[in-house]
């Protein structure tokens, strides 16, 4: 029989038990969400809104220690009058570094599948009175840029697509002859969403494209130079 001691004791341990667990639960659910996905193909992020207190989302102060914006504009090797693709662009972080890059005379074609996106670029183009950006309201499998490019730019966006290969041999298409591609991700382990190196360059090979050139500056990111290659 159980004693009223005994009775008592139990109640008075089972709260104690029951934080435990609990703690024990949510350390095991941090890990678990903290571990990056083996492959994060195609993911959306979730929709916080483009603006958030006085910064535009992308736009942290911090990304400046890691992303080394003008020196990874000085490796692209823009020429005023060119037109550059920023697919993925955002809320427009490389859009008008690149913009100033091509002078008056080029145009930027700022390609999104996020309206909301778009017209915050729109918005900033507008404030710095640049009329060398267009936004584009890109697909998901086709960036429908509207003229031939002589590069289609991407940061942090690749790891969205899907259907990569078949995506790249389609926006072929929008390549002036000798036209590049150039792509920055997030390097495994260095983000929740990343694409691996070796799944990168394969996908561009099947896609039908050389390797240029592998820059190897940034701290968190690949970054690399893609042409049509030659048959
Ligand atoms: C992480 S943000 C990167 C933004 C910007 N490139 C930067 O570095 O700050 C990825 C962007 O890609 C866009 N995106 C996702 N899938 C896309 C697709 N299939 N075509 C074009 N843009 C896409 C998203 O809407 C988002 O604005």
């Amino acid at each position: 029989m159980t004693s009223r001691k005994h009775t008592l004791n139990m109640y008075r341990f089972r709260p104690v038990w029951a934080v435990l667990v609990g703690w024990a639960l949510a350390l095991a659910g941090c890990n678990m969400w903290d571990k990056p996905p083996t492959h994060s193909v195609g993911h959306k992020h979730k929709h916080v809104g483009v603006e958030e207190g006085t910064h535009l989302r992308y736009q942290e102060p911090d990304r400046y220690t890691w992303q080394y914006p003008e020196r990874v504009i000085k490796a692209l090797k823009l020429e005023p009058g060119m037109k550059v693709a920023d697919l993925g662009s955002g809320t427009g972080y490389f859009t008008f570094r690149l913009a100033e890059a091509i002078g008056s005379s080029g145009k930027v074609f700022a390609i999104d599948i996020d309206a909301e996106m778009n017209a915050s670029i729109d918005k900033q183009a507008v404030a710095k009175q640049m009329d060398n950006v267009k936004t584009i309201l890109a697909v998901e499998h086709d960036p429908l840029i509207p003229e031939k490019v002589d590069l289609i730019f991407s940061v942090n966006a690749y790891h969205h697509l899907k259907d990569r290969a078949d995506y790249f041999k389609n926006a072929a298409r929008y390549l002036k002859p000798g036209g590049r591609v150039a792509i920055i991700d997030f390097r495994e382990g260095a983000f929740r969403h990343f694409t691996a190196r070796s799944v990168l360059l394969q996908e561009f090979k099947t896609a039908g494209y050389a390797l240029d050139k592998s820059h190897g500056f940034l701290p968190r990111q690949n970054f690399f130079v893609f042409s049509r290659a030659k048959n």
